[in-house]
């Protein structure tokens, strides 16, 4: 179910035989209602379901603001890092939440070509382009739509922003549902063949304590290759088996055991910063699992993408705050599912071109639930 929020408006979305087991925080709508400055509406959604669990989710950047789940005491918290209200969403320069686009990750130099045409996105990440490039589609207003158990959120990217072609119509859709999962499907259609990669950016940390480090999280990824990078991130082409290496979490392991290992990638990362290639893509098979065992909580994740960027918060340093608390390094995790880095100048990845009458469809899941004792 969806409820909806403005400060100064009682305009919710709440079906009656809800209302009792929905209770809206008003001075949380009210920190994260704004106008942008052509006047636009910015507001905070909430989803909820009937275990308890709710989604905070605002029409700035398609933005997860928190996901709330019980641990095996049954108490509710936020298992992702945050801000407090809107000013954190709109100054924020880690991307806590948003979805990136329309190019998520890196492309290098900034530069790719498309039927013989050479197209530049500006660079704002040493050489290269990164999730867009600046003012992208994180820091925009997006429509949105209240569905019954859902929430609608839809942008139209213009040909040419940030050197882009092709006036590109994106939906990101967020559904929560009563087995304690949160599925975000994106559509999208172009007018020009233009590139595109999007993910969700949200940063988990499972115990629920933003203050701790993501270390002891027992993490699986279904994975048997990753993509190894340059030293500005940029893969290199190689598809690398993990076996053997620092990479292999083809077997659970802590997050935390090699990550300080002798090794280049790592270093090139400063941790883990890298693509893994999926062995799965099943609705049925999940690509990652991850497991807190203070909190008892775990959580699975489903996507049709064929890669998932492995990010442990190497760039967090405390300058980021929120939830009281200054996010500090490796305080969460981010699970990016996506088509690889850099893929408009790697012909053997899979194709991140789409061309106009083609429908883009992409989905991920991140479910939440108990350690079996
Ligand atoms: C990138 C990191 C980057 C982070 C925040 C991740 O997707 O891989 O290198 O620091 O986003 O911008």
């Amino acid at each position: 179910m969806v409820l909806s929020v403005a400060a100064g408006l009682s305009s919710c979305v709440i079906t009656p035989d809800k209302m009792e087991q929905a209770p809206i925080d008003p001075k949380r709508a009210e920190a994260f209602a704004a106008k942008d400055s052509n006047g636009h509406a910015i507001q905070l959604y909430t989803l909820r379901n009937k275990n308890g669990m709710t989604v905070e989710l605002s029409n700035y950047g398609a933005t997860i603001v928190s996901i709330n789940v019980p641990d095996k005491n049954g108490k509710v918290e936020n298992v992702t890092l945050g801000y407090d209200d809107h000013a954190g969403l709109a100054s924020g320069t880690s991307y806590f939440g948003c979805v990136v686009g329309r190019y998520g990750n890196r492309i290098a130099k900034g530069t790719f070509n498309i039927d013989g045409v050479e197209y530049h996105a500006p660079l704002n990440n040493g050489l290269n382009t990164l999730h867009g490039g600046i003012n992208s589609i994180d820091k925009q207003v997006w429509k949105a739509r209240v569905m019954n158990d859902a929430i609608a959120f839809s942008i139209t990217i213009p040909d040419d922003q940030n050197g882009y072609p092709g006036n590109l119509k994106l939906k990101v859709v967020y559904s929560l549902r009563e087995d304690n999962s949160l599925a975000i499907d994106y559509t999208a259609s172009t007018d020009k063949s233009t590139v595109i990669n999007v993910t969700n950016h949200a940063y988990f940390n499972l115990s629920g304590d933003p203050s701790r480090k993501n270390l002891d999280h027992e993490l699986m990824i279904n994975a048997d290759r990753f993509t190894p990078v340059d030293s500005t991130l940029i893969p290199t082409g190689e598809l690398r088996p993990v076996k053997g290496t620092p990479f292999d979490f083809t077997i659970a392991k802590a997050i935390g055991k090699d990550i300080e290992a002798d090794d280049e990638q790592l270093k090139f990362g400063g941790g883990y910063d890298h693509n893994f290639v999926l062995n799965t893509n099943s609705k049925n098979v999940p690509a990652v699992v991850v497991k807190e065992k203070s909190s008892g909580r775990m959580m699975e994740v489903f996507t049709t993408e064929p890669g998932v960027q492995f990010y442990t918060g190497n760039f967090l340093n405390g300058v980021e705050k929120g939830r009281g608390v200054a996010y500090q390094h490796r305080t969460g995790f981010c699970l990016e599912t996506q088509h690889f880095p850099d893929s408009p100048n790697q012909p053997a990845f899979p194709t991140t071109l789409l061309k106009p009458g083609e429908t883009f469809k992409s989905q991920t899941i991140y479910k939440f639930g108990l350690i079996a004792e």
